[in-house]
């Protein structure tokens, strides 16, 4: 497995307030990797210090093998920033802006025009080429920012929350070019407090809360870490429900089950081991049931959230909505 990034035993503290304390990750190449939490948490800050724009108070930061920390410069050129909206110019076109960051990095002249036509044509942006910044969208200004930090084409790409404030319509398409981008060989490393966002698009979350680690996966493993019991439920149909003695019943055939009775024609059935659903099935309908639906339970990445963090998902949403 290659390592582009390996953060170990990294802190931020601001005076007495200790930021992010003490975490240690890795991002693999090729991978989308999302730092998942609530407002505070710690995200912009680890973030600034991956990129060099807050210094660490302690610990290490190692890019491709090579230790950087106190010296980011090095690994710059690997390294694609969405930074702030304000960092693109507003009297400047789109196609100038991209024109402009190419310059930054010393590309010549011919490859930022070229490459700035291919990223306005990538980001769907090529109509609006000609137009200054400050007559985009919110929409389009997000997109504009990330193609601009694609200009020197990094090799990892660090985005701090680049759904959060945005139209429904723009967030799906920064959704699906970030699975572009990716399966088109950029590593990813991104921020959301967006549970949905980092189901969908991170191969493996980090959960952090109050500046620490609380657990990374995959999605999966996050998921099955967060599974109490294997939970199969059935839908009857209701004039053909025999529940009388159902869990007794049940309980002969297979021994390990349980049952509860969650309202008039539905059957949760739960067990510590593994469910076979098909000869509950099979044994219910030999009972002259008829059964409509019958599937596997599982945990969503929310659950797992929820016990591993003991945040409220709610609250992470109405802390959001409030700034
Ligand atoms: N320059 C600073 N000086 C003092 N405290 C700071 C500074 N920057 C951040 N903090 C504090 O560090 C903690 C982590 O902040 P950070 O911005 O990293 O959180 P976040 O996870 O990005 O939150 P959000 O979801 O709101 O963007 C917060 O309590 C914040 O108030
Ligand atoms: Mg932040």
């Amino acid at each position: 497995m290659n390592k582009i990034i390996e953060a170990v035993n990294l802190s931020k503290n601001y005076g007495s307030f200790s930021a992010v304390n003490d975490i240690s990750f890795y991002v693999k190449q090729g991978e989308i990797f999302g730092l998942l939490g609530p407002n505070g948490a710690g995200k912009t800050t680890t973030i600034n210090m991956l990129i060099g724009m807050a210094k660490t108070s302690d610990g290490k930061i190692i890019y491709k093998g090579g230790d950087v920390t106190g010296n980011i410069k090095k690994a710059q050129r690997l390294i694609g920033v969405v930074a702030d909206e304000s960092n693109l110019y507003d009297e400047m076109t789109g196609y100038d802006n991209l024109c402009f960051c190419g310059s930054l990095y010393g590309l010549p002249a011919k490859v930022r025009a070229k490459r700035a036509t291919e990223l306005l044509d990538i980001f769907q942006l090529s109509e609006a080429a000609q137009k200054k910044f400050k007559a985009y969208s919110r929409g389009m200004k997000r997109k504009l920012t990330i193609a601009a930090a694609l200009i020197h084409q990094p090799e990892i790409l660090f985005m701090d929350e680049p759904t959060t404030g945005i139209d429904v319509a723009s967030v799906r398409q920064i959704r699906n070019l970030i699975k572009k981008l990716n399966a088109d060989g950029t590593t990813i490393f991104l921020t959301t407090h967006y549970i949905e966002e980092a189901e969908r698009l991170c191969d493996r979350v980090a959960f952090i809360s109050k500046g620490g680690i609380i657990n990374i996966d995959t999605v999966a493993g996050l998921v099955e870490a967060a599974r109490d019991a294997n939970v199969v439920e059935v839908l009857f149909e209701a004039e053909r429900v025999n529940k009388k003695n159902l869990e007794e019943r049940l309980k002969n055939k297979f021994p390990h089950v349980e049952c509860l009775l969650k309202d008039g024609n539905t059957v949760k059935i739960l067990s510590q081991e593994q469910i076979d659903i098909a000869p509950i099935v099979g044994s219910l309908a030999d009972e002259g049931m008829t059964i409509l639906e019958a599937r596997l339970i599982k945990p969503s990445l929310e659950d797992a959230f929820v016990k591993m963090t003991g945040i409220e998902i709610d609250m992470m949403k109405k802390e959001k909505e409030k700034r």
